[in-house]
C-alpha cells in the first residue's frame, strides 16, 4: 500500500513537472476565473470594499515576514521567481506584476491569505499567524506592486 502511494505521488508530481506552460495557461486562467466569481459571491458586497493604507509598522511587519513564509513559493521579492517553479501545479502570483496582482480584489486577495486556494499549494494563513500578521502580509503583498523595490527594512 506504501509503495502504492509513493508511486502515486511520484506520477502526479511527474505530471506537475512535465506540463508546459502552454498547455497549462487556457485551463489555468478558466480556473482563476471561476475562483474570482466564488470569491464575487461568497464576500457578496465585501468584494469591493477598499483596505486603507498601510502604516509603516505594517509595511515593516510584512516585510519581516514574507521572505521566509511566502518566499519560497511567491520568490523572496515577490516576483513569483523561484528555484524549483515545476514541482508547484499550480504558478504562484507574480506580485509585483500589475495585471496579475489587480485580477482580484482586494478584500479577495486577503481572503485568500486567510483561507488559502484550494486545490492549489496555497494554504490559508488564519490558523497559523494571528490577524494582525495576516493584515501586515497582505499590505506588503500591494505594496509590492505599486513598488520598483521590494523593501527589507532588516535586510540589506
Ligand atoms: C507552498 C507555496 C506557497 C506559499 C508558501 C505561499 N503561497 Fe500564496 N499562492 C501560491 C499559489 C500556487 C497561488 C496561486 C493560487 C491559485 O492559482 O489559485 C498563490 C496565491 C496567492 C494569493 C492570491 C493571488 C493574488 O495574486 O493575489 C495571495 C494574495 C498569496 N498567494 C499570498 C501569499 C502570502 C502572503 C504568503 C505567505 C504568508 C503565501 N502566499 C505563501 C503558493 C504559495
Amino acid at each position: 500500500m506504501k509503495m502504492i502511494c509513493l508511486l502515486w505521488a511520484g506520477v502526479l508530481l511527474f505530471a506537475g513537472c512535465s506540463r508546459n506552460e502552454q498547455t497549462q495557461l487556457p485551463d489555468q486562467h478558466a480556473r482563476l476565473e471561476k475562483l474570482r466569481q466564488q470569491l464575487r459571491q461568497t464576500l457578496g458586497e465585501k468584494y469591493h470594499e477598499p483596505i486603507p493604507s498601510a502604516t509603516s509598522a505594517q509595511l515593516k511587519r510584512g516585510s519581516e515576514l514574507f521572505p521566509e513564509l511566502c518566499g519560497g513559493c511567491h520568490g523572496v521579492r515577490g516576483d513569483g521567481k523561484v528555484e524549483h517553479p515545476g514541482v508547484l501545479l499550480h504558478q504562484p502570483s507574480n506580485f509585483t506584476d500589475k495585471a496579475q496582482a489587480t485580477f482580484f480584489s482586494e478584500q479577495a486577495r486577503l481572503y485568500l491569505i486567510r483561507k488559502g486556494s484550494p486545490g492549489t499549494a496555497m494554504m490559508g494563513w488564519e490558523e497559523v499567524l494571528p490577524e494582525d500578521d495576516i493584515l501586515a502580509l497582505y499590505m506588503y503583498v500591494r505594496y509590492l506592486c505599486h513598488s520598483q523595490e521590494p523593501i527589507f527594512f532588516n535586510r540589506e
